[in-house]
């Protein structure tokens, strides 16, 4: 396991779940991190984590569908850290559940406003900043197993997923010799609060079925995937860019 002492991460939707648990294991490899959600209470919760397990973070609040929001991302941490070496894109809903001739176009076009045009939003300033720091940088962005197949019912997350995927590639070809590395995650479903909202954990039977999905019989846990996006972020990962890295425990073997 690398060691990220003397890095800057930051982590977009870092107040519950993946984001929560990266940020945590960024700080507990020694990086500085910025937290930032739309939850504060849940943003603050992360860095009293962190900084009881002795780390250094900080908390702003951010709305990845605002590009200035994520712009100021950038800046506050380059003011409050010297630079940005890592940035999880990480933010995002399920959005409704239902099918494409019942699904709501307003609902929709959210849906694509926070899991797509949020994690272009992230980039575009995170990229700018790493292409100009010695050292460059890695951006790791948060797709699915739904980023490479389809779902009944989710349109909108599936066809943002699958966005975040295209966004990825055209972004590592761009940056291939910049110094600064883009990849995904495809996480399986993962043991969340956001899978607690769509009804799959607090109903036995949905949960066995979406389990049974995983060749591994189970879902995942947020520090599995958390481990993934840190290998991906620490040198041993030197030649990986434009990857979609499948944390799925068999999911999309079938
Ligand atoms: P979660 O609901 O626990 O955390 C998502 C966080 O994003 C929340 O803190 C929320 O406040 C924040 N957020 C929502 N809208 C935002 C916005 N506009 N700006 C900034 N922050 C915002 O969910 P979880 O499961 O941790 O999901 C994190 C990411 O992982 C999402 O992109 C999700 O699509 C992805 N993912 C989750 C899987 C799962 O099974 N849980 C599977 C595959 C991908």
């Amino acid at each position: 396991m690398g060691s990220f002492t003397d890095t800057v991460a930051a982590v977009t939707g870092s107040g519950s779940g993946i984001g929560r648990t990266t940020a945590i294991e960024f700080a507990d490899r020694g990086a500085s991190v910025l937290v930032t959600d739309v939850d504060v209470d849940g943003g603050e919760e992360t860095v009293a984590q962190i900084e009881d397990a002795g780390g250094e973070a900080r908390f702003l609040e951010v709305d990845v569908t605002d590009p200035d929001a994520t712009q100021e991302m950038v800046d506050v941490a380059v003011e409050a850290y010297g630079r940005l070496d890592y940035a999880f894109n990480n933010a995002g809903i399920g959005g409704a559940q239902t099918p494409v001739t019942e699904y709501d176009s307003d609902d929709w076009r959210s849906v694509i406003d926070v899991n797509l045009v949020g994690v272009f939003n992230c980039m575009k300033p995170e990229i700018a900043q790493m292409q100009t720091q010695d050292g460059g940088g890695v951006v790791v962005n948060n797709s699915s197993i739904l980023g490479q197949v389809g779902f009944e019912a989710s349109s909108g997350y599936v066809a943002a997923k699958h966005g975040v995927l295209g966004l990825t590639k055209t972004a590592a070809l761009e940056n291939g010799e910049t110094g600064v590395r883009v990849n995904a995650v495809c996480p399986g479903f993962i043991e969340t609060p956001l899978l607690e909202s769509g009804g799959i954990t607090s109903d036995p039977e949905m949960r066995k079925q979406i389990e049974g999905l995983h060749a591994m019989n189970r879902l995942g846990t947020p520090q599995e995937v958390a481990d993934a996006v840190c290998w991906l972020c620490d040198d041993e990962a030197s030649f990986v860019t434009g990857e979609a890295l499948g944390v799925e425990g068999g999911y999309l073997s079938r």
